[in-house]
């Protein structure tokens, strides 16, 4: 049985970006580094999104996996007053193919705060509606650090089938 969870949080950095100091963007490319070498550990996948000195991140993967991840990440002292502003039971992640995927995208997410009644990014407001609309164009969204590097989806639907794929491998090896 598979315990699924989809947990997205909101936070602050605590190294905003001066003149002559690249502060949270050297934060964010180690953080991404970080990330990118443990999720696949713990078949942990998500979404990072930082602006306006706001952290959007989403966790997905089994709830103890990422509940263990969320309060590592929250001691971390690299941003503050971090806040879980939803946790849903999924059934397929939405991130399926991602370890941590990294979006810029301020004119999309800027349209859709507009459109949506908000003056800027303020995610600590976000409802439950507004994450899944951040998260949809995150979804479609071109990281221009990475390159998808998971399959967890298929992961899951072979730990469920065990019966089915080894009769179609088998099928194809006999063939
Ligand atoms: C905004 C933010 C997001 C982070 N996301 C992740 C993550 O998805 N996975 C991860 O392993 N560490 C993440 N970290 C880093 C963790 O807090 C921690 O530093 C790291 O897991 C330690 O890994 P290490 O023991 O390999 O150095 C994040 C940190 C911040 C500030």
């Amino acid at each position: 049985m598979s315990n699924l969870i989809r947990m997205v949080y909101v936070s602050t950095t605590t190294n905003p970006v001066k003149p002559g100091n690249r502060g949270v963007q050297k934060d964010i490319g180690r953080i991404l580094m970080q990330a990118r070498k443990n999720n696949p550990k713990d078949e942990i996948g998500g979404v990072l999104y930082f602006s306006n000195n706001y952290f959007f991140q989403c966790l997905e993967g089994e709830q103890a996996a990422v509940n263990r991840l969320y309060k590592t990440i929250a001691d971390d002292p690299r941003h503050e007053n971090v806040q879980s502003v939803s946790v849903k039971r999924i059934h397929t992640r939405q991130f399926a193919n991602w370890s941590m995927k990294y979006v810029a995208l301020e004119d999309d997410v800027s349209r859709l705060l507009k459109e949506s009644g908000y003056a800027s990014f303020t995610p600590y407001e976000f409802d439950d509606d507004m994450i899944d609309k951040m998260l949809g164009l995150f979804t479609n969204a071109v990281d221009q650090t990475s390159r998808p590097d998971q399959n967890y989806n298929a992961t899951i639907a072979r730990n469920e089938k065990p019966g089915l794929f080894s009769r179609l491998f088998n099928g194809q090896q006999a063939a």
